[in-house]
């Protein structure tokens, strides 16, 4: 039986997307990680398009380079400007982004269709999530808005509590209070899921959140179950982690997002 199998390869900005491995490894629990945060760069969503998109190219290079069978971005912002990009770049290899299984998360979660995203002003400002809940049900509302601060409340490990459910509250009360109709609301930033007992405080029980990690693990899984992946058949599976800044920073901060503790030895710092 052969011992390595090529990892799936993941990448975001920074830890934020271990919500995304997360579900990965509960989805295919046989499969190889490679994980990439780029946390030298983070935030990657206060930026240009073609910054992420150059970002998104190098963080990609290197998973390809060691020798991942796809690539997920993790990242809503890089997804949201750069997955046509890196499919074109590096096919036939299959990449899968998250901004498509999170608009099919929210379109099946949504009633009345009037759906509300938050995320990074870059997603925000390039519209993917209106055009993606839109493909799925043309006549839905959707408002988007951008909600910078509950990123750096997740890195600081605020994510429950007064201060996170106070900011919640400015952020979304007031849209909520225009549109009573609101009935789900997408987590389109990596960051966001850790708060989702502040924010669902706020919304309340009739606004069902979604994010787009169980379905984009769904979406992987389906490959592999399809036999578009190759499955793996490695004896034991590898999880391994690649930072571009401060690795002990990424293995702390990190297991708020994995859910389980990352040994900062696991974590080998790379330069893009
Ligand atoms: N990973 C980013 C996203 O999902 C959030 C953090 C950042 O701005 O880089 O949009």
């Amino acid at each position: 039986m052969q011992r390595t199998e090529p990892p799936i390869g993941v990448f975001d900005s920074g830890v934020g997307g271990l919500t995304v491995l997360r579900a990965l490894r509960e989805r295919l629990p046989g499969e190889s990680f490679l994980y990439l945060g780029d946390t030298a760069r983070l935030p990657y969503g206060t930026k240009s398009a073609e910054t992420v998109c150059r970002y998104a190219e190098q963080a990609a290079s290197i998973l390809v380079d060691h020798g991942v069978k796809a690539l997920v971005i993790a990242c809503n912002t890089a997804s949201s400007v750069a997955l046509e990009h890196l499919r074109r770049r590096f096919a036939p290899l299959p990449v899968f982004g998250v901004i498509e299984p999170g608009a099919e998360a929210a379109v099946a979660a949504s009633r009345r269709g009037e759906i509300l995203v938050i995320a990074t002003e870059g997603t925000v400002r390039g519209g993917a999530y209106e055009r993606a809940i839109r493909a799925l049900r043309p006549a839905a509302a959707v408002i988007s808005t951008p909600c910078p601060l509950f990123v750096a409340l997740a890195e600081e490990g605020w994510v429950e509590g007064p201060i996170a459910e106070a900011i919640a509250r400015r952020y979304l009360e007031p849209i909520l209070a225009g549109r009573p109709e609101i009935d789900a609301l997408v987590l389109g930033c990596t960051h966001f899921p850790v708060l989702h007992r502040a924010i669902g405080a706020v919304t309340g029980p009739d606004v069902t959140l979604v994010d787009s990690a169980a379905t984009t693990a769904a979406v992987v899984a389906a490959s592999v179950e399809e036999g578009l992946l190759r499955p793996s058949r490695a004896v034991s599976r590898e999880i391994r982690f690649l930072a571009t800044d401060a690795p002990q920073r990424f293995a702390r901060v990190g297991a708020v997002f994995l859910g389980e503790a990352i040994a900062p030895t696991a974590v080998e710092l790379v330069d893009l």
